[in-house]
């Protein structure tokens, strides 16, 4: 959620500053501004609209400067326009500062900075810090900056340039992630490493409450109250490769082919077929507690929160222990119940959504043991969890979530496994998923092989319509809630995922001869029911597209389309039937002529309640 990038030192700051923004576009895109330290002011340039707005905006400019911010926006406060967009300055131009987070007391300090005579030009909560830091600023910008930090209530991650100090930038976070990637003869900052890693592979993670003064040649970190702290230089092994398109038309498409790679990279080295069983070394300390759980809390939020459902099934038919799923927002302001032998389990691509993380230290506060299933390595969520599975699904840069979803989905298939084998299931039955699982990377090649002409056909003739209904039931009902959501998200049509039999308490009403409705109807324990649901939606003109069972030759029979995936276990399945709803999603957006990987008002990684 907003991307924000610093540069200091030996070469021009404009390239790595305008080559970050774009990389980190996918974490906002309603506006992008630049901040450079010249001879004697700052200069400053903010369009609304995307990257490329702020690129053609400064490209026949002379700049030159070894120093500069920049940032691309995703509006929290103040809509989107130049004015609200940052850098946001202090009242003489001489402080300009990147912000992203929310500053949940700004209106207070915002009255007794007006009070002291200080003059704001933007609506947004973000400008009171380069003017807090002004009103401190006594000759020593590094105590300013640490006095601003102590008043301000809420979460940041903010850099700073300023005239008064022009061989330094500073950076603070508190709650917003912060990376600081160390070149040879300069430093760049940035909210994640996109921007930096076509520079170095040396980082340095900020931790809440620190403050980093950077030059060109040296780092110097202070906790916002413990004094100089040594942070640790860590090599990061993510190549650009990773985060390129590689000549697929989006990123999303990209990541929808990645997926059977990605779940041989989440399986690999995890299965053991002669013990028929799964191994987690990220949680082997906390597998008895796991095992003799008397229930197990899933929390998340968007995509992520729909693998939990689907993780929840598979733990209890599994393993048989009592799962609930809950969103983070709630959690963190419920009063939640934890017993002592109740686990918590976070789920999260980024490892930085606002909710997922406040929910997580909620229930440590609560003496809960939590284990996360993340993707982004050494992410705050990584970080503060008790151990944990990461999911090994790559950089995910499409904001609509596909591949990572997927990696979700088969952690908890290793999980659930790993459980059920401690608890109730003999070696053969082990063995048996194992094979099963095995075969899922393949099974999802062949439909990647042969799908895609089909689902464009469908995308065109219905890529027009205005309302569609996702259903299925059991394991697959959180991939109807996943398939809905991936067409909201993307291309702007209002889709609704319920559980098939509760169509008649409701959407029933809504179907008749204009209603596309996509039913998962494998061949699986509920597949009758969900045979009933389907003449339910005929009997009343509904249209139907089904997702069913490879062999299934009696479905065409009752529905309008079908789309065949491979058999598999019923708790498997998810992991299949989900692709053609990707691709739906997908090539609809694309048909409407939408932007596929930036859509309107989303942000990958929402780092703000
Ligand atoms: C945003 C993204 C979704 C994602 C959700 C949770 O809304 O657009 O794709 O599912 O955040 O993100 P997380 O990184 O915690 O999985």
């Amino acid at each position: 959620m907003c991307g924000i990038v610093g540069y200091i030192g030996k070469n021009n700051a404009v390239k790595p500053l305008i080559d970050g923004l774009y990389r980190l576009e996918y974490r906002g895109y309603d506006s992008a501004g630049i901040a450079l330290l010249t001879q004697d002011n700052i200069f400053l340039k903010k369009v609304a609209g995307r990257v490329n707005e702020l690129d053609k905006a400064i490209r026949n400019e002379p700049l030159q400067s070894h120093i500069g911010i920049a940032h691309t926006r995703w509006a929290t406060h103040g809509v989107p326009n130049d004015i609200n967009a940052h850098p946001h300055t202090d009242c003489k131009n001489q402080i300009a500062v990147v912000h992203n987070g929310i500053i949940e007391n700004f209106r207070t300090l915002k009255q007794f900075l007006v009070k002291k005579g200080h003059k704001f030009q933007s609506e947004t909560d973000s400008e009171v810090i380069p003017h807090l830091i002004e009103e401190f600023y006594d000759g020593d910008l590094m105590a300013a900056v640490r006095k601003a930090c102590s008043y301000i209530k809420g979460t940041y991650g903010f850099v700073i340039i300023s005239l008064a100090s022009p061989g330094y930038i500073i950076a603070s976070r508190m709650g917003s992630p912060l990376v600081i990637g160390r070149g040879k003869g300069e430093y760049i900052v940035a909210s994640d490493l996109a921007a930096i890693i076509s520079y170095t592979n040396e980082v340095i993670y900020l931790k809440d409450g620190d403050i980093a003064e950077i030059s060109s040649d040296h780092l110097r970190v202070e906790g916002c109250e413990s004094g100089m702290v040594f942070p640790e230089i860590e090599k990061v092994n993510l190549t650009l490769e990773q985060i390129e398109r590689r000549g697929y038309k989006h990123f999303m498409l990209k990541e929808i082919y990645e997926q059977p790679i990605i779940l041989r990279d989440t399986i690999r080295g995890r299965l053991n077929y002669e013990d028929g069983i799964a191994r987690l070394n990220g949680i082997s300390n906390y597998i008895e507690d796991l095992r003799d759980a008397d229930r197990i809390i899933i929390i998340a939020c968007g995509t992520s929160w729909h693998a939990g459902l689907i993780g929840e099934y598979m733990i209890e038919s599994l393993a048989e222990i009592p799962v609930e799923v809950e969103y983070g927002s709630e959690f963190r302001y419920r009063r939640p119940v934890l017993k002592k032998g109740t686990i918590c389990i976070v789920v999260s691509q980024s490892g930085e959504t606002a909710d997922t993380l406040a929910a997580l230290r909620e229930a440590k506060r609560h003496g809960a043991t939590v284990l996360g299933i993340c993707n982004v390595v050494g992410s705050s969520i990584a970080r503060e969890t008790d151990a944990g599975i990461y999911i090994h699904a790559g950089p995910e840069i499409g904001v609509a979530s596909t591949k990572a979803f997927m990696g979700q989905i088969m952690t908890f298939a290793l999980l659930s496994l790993l459980l059920g084998r401690l608890r109730r299931l003999s070696v053969d039955e082990g063995r048996d998923i194992i094979n099963a699982i095995e075969k899922i990377p393949d099974q999802l090649q062949s439909l990647l092989d042969k799908l895609p002409d089909k689902i464009k056909k469908l995308a065109r003739t219905f890529k027009d319509h205005r309302n569609f209904l996702y259903l299925g039931r059991g394991y697959n009902f959180p991939v109807a809630l996943e398939g809905a959501l991936k067409l909201k998200e993307i291309s702007y049509i209002h889709a609704e995922g319920y559980p098939a039999a509760e169509m008649k308490h409701g959407p029933i009403a809504l179907i008749d001869k204009n209603m596309p409705v996509v039913v998962i109807a494998i061949k699986d324990a509920i597949y009758d029911k969900v045979i009933s649901n389907i003449e339910e939606i005929r009997a009343r003109q509904g249209i139907v597209i089904a997702v069913g069972s490879e062999g299934d030759t009696q479905l065409k029979k009752y529905v309008d389309y079908v789309i065949y995936v491979p058999e598999t276990m019923d708790h498997l399945y998810p992991l299949l039937t989900i692709l053609p709803l990707q691709l739906l999603a997908y090539y609809i957006a694309d048909y409407r002529g939408l932007d596929v990987d930036k859509p309107r008002n989303l942000a990958k990684s929402v780092t703000v309640e």
